[in-house]
């Protein structure tokens, strides 16, 4: 066997731990083939990384999840699994398209009930949630657009508590976060971003690599008590 290159390698090691801790579920696999059909990116978070989020989720007994950006309702399916049927969970998303998309997906998995989507911007929504004073949430997923991730972090600390967690995916971006000189606005988004999380006093946190197409990231942040 010649030597496996280190991308290789992950993926290997990925499709391993997917097949040992990811068993397959039908009602997944149609809202990721539902999700395609009508034409939306597919974007979502990997098995593993759904997974991943989970066990966060369950970790933190979280009860209460904000999640920005929906897309078909995957990651979304993980997070509410992992509530519980008196756990709630908001999702924000500006695409009609996949709010329509990911409803279906949550009611043929009867987790709608558990779910409440806003559609609309989220920087938006959020400031109206901020407004209104809504309940602080035990843990929040941001994956909406990436420029916008400074913002989120700054408006998500208005709408948590010490203690809650705060996950934020693709800050890793195939490494690309790691350079200097880098002109994509994802890209520059997302290291705007980490420099924020590593640099507020009120957060603990770090950044776990997950792997998908190419190499990229999830950001775990704790607000400190
Ligand atoms: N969390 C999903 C993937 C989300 S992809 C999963 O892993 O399954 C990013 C989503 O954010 C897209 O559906 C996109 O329409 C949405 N989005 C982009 N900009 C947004 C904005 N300003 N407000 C709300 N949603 C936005
Ligand atoms: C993009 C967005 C995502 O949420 C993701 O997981 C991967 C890529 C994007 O907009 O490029
Ligand atoms: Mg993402």
């Amino acid at each position: 066997m010649s030597t496996p290159t280190p991308h290789s390698l992950l993926l290997e090691v990925d499709e391993y731990i997917e097949r040992l801790f990811v068993p397959r579920d039908p009602l997944f696999e149609q809202a990721l083939r539902d999700a395609t059909e009508v034409g939306l990116p597919e974007i979502h978070v990997s098995p593993n990384e759904g997974k991943l989020l989970y066990m966060l989720a369950k970790l933190a007994g979280a009860k209460h999840v904000l999640e920005i950006g929906l897309l078909g309702g995957y990651s979304t399916m993980w997070l509410a699994r992992a509530i519980g049927p008196q756990g709630r969970l908001v999702s924000l998303e500006v695409d009609e398209k996949c709010v329509r998309c990911a409803r279906k997906n949550l009611e043929r998995a009867e987790l709608l009930s558990r779910v409440d989507i806003r559609h609309g911007d989220a920087r938006v929504t959020l400031e109206k949630m901020i407004a209104a004073n809504e309940n602080p949430f035990d843990l929040v997923f941001i994956d909406a657009d990436k420029i916008s991730y400074p913002v989120y972090l700054d408006q998500v600390m208005k709408l948590t508590r010490p203690g809650s967690v705060i996950l934020a995916d693709n800050v890793v971006r195939d490494g690309k976060v790691a350079r200097e000189g880098e002109t994509d606005p994802a890209v520059l988004g997302a290291q705007e971003f980490n420099r924020k999380l590593a640099a507020n006093p009120k957060l603990e946190a770090i950044i776990v690599t997950v792997m998908r197409e190419t190499l990229d990231g999830l950001a775990i942040a704790r607000v400190k008590d």
